[in-house]
């Protein structure tokens, strides 16, 4: 069973795409009751045409997720017009407390995916209050920066998507670190394939391109209910899947006591492991750089 917390346009799109892999039941908590009833029975009448035969159930009753193997959060705010970052860190900082109290009593077991943003600090806060080992509290972003960073390079050189292998590590935002030396493209490198000029645009779209969607729509939805649901997949399947996750680092990469995105499998016990790249000098302190922004922005929570 997995539960997904927060049944707005990411939660509802996410739990939509889990359907149609087959995952599990699927059961959808909302403070809105009604949305979270509304988006599981709009989902129930789609399943014939997706050939799911499971439960799908909306709801604002936590004891609903009793038993869940996995739980996504995805409940929150998106940045309003005049809000700052921090004011909307500690709003949505607060929502994850209350969250994840209910989450650790009704499903203490289960493997704890974090989306709501910042996610970083989103998921330190998390892995805090859950009392969970760290290997069950996990954030989603760098797979999602990846995803974007994969499609940039196949768009410049005009190659099919799936050829192309990337990592983007650090921050969920815009210290990130699109990792150049490790980007190929079947094998071969980017950088025998692009000019330096094309890479270094290609790495700006990647950092840039979230809030890109955000100033055109308003919010991000098919890109990271896309990958909430191939993490999901690595989980449930135990794919041990090699990708970027917000992870509480303990002396990796010479980090401490922070939620930072590096590359990790992923498998049935949440992250299997946590690999340790060589980074260059260069790359290394941008990674310090960006452990830095989250870290001052922790600082300022207030919750
Ligand atoms: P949305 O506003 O459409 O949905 C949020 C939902 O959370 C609403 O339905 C609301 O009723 C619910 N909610 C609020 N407080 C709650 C509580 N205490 N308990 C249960 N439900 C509660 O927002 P959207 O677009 O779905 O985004 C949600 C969050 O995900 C935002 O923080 C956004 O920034 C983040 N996000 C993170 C991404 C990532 O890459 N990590 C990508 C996209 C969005």
């Amino acid at each position: 069973m997995i539960s997904i917390i927060g049944a707005g346009k990411v939660g509802s799109a996410a739990a939509f795409d889990i359907l149609r892999y087959r995952l599990g039941d699927v059961v959808l908590v909302d403070i809105a009751e009604d949305l979270a009833k509304g988006e599981a029975l709009d989902m129930m009448q789609a399943a014939p045409a997706i050939e799911f035969d499971g439960k799908i159930k909306g709801t604002n009753d936590y004891s609903q997720i009793r038993g869940s193997e996995v739980v996504i959060v995805i409940a929150g705010l998106g940045r309003k017009p005049g809000m700052t970052r921090i004011e909307l860190m500690n709003k949505n900082a607060g929502i994850i407390k209350t969250v994840v109290r209910e989450v650790a009593k009704y499903a203490p077991d289960c493997k704890l995916m974090i989306v709501t943003n910042p996610v970083d600090i989103m998921t330190y806060i998390a892995y805090k209050t859950s009392g969970f080992p760290r290997n069950r509290v996990f954030g989603m972003g760098n797979i999602l920066d990846t995803l974007r960073f994969r499609s940039y390079i196949a768009q410049e050189l005009n190659v099919s998507r799936e050829d192309v292998r990337a990592l983007v590590i650090g921050e969920h935002g815009d210290t990130m670190v699109p990792l150049v030396q490790y980007a190929s493209v079947s094998g071969i490198p980017i950088t025998q394939l692009l000019s330096k000029q094309q890479i270094r645009k290609i790495v700006q779209q990647t950092v840039t391109s979230g809030s890109e969607v955000i100033k055109l729509k308003g919010a991000t939805t098919y890109a990271p209910a896309a990958v909430i649901a191939i993490m999901t997949d690595a989980i449930l399947r135990a794919r041990n899947r090699v990708i970027g996750a917000s992870t509480i680092l303990q002396g990796e990469y010479g980090l401490e006591d922070i939620s930072i995105g590096v590359p990790v499998i992923l498998g049935k016990k949440g992250i299997e492991k946590i690999i340790q790249l060589k980074l260059n000098p260069q790359t290394q302190k941008q990674l310090q750089k960006s452990a830095q922004t989250i870290k001052q922005a922790t600082n300022q929570l207030t919750t």
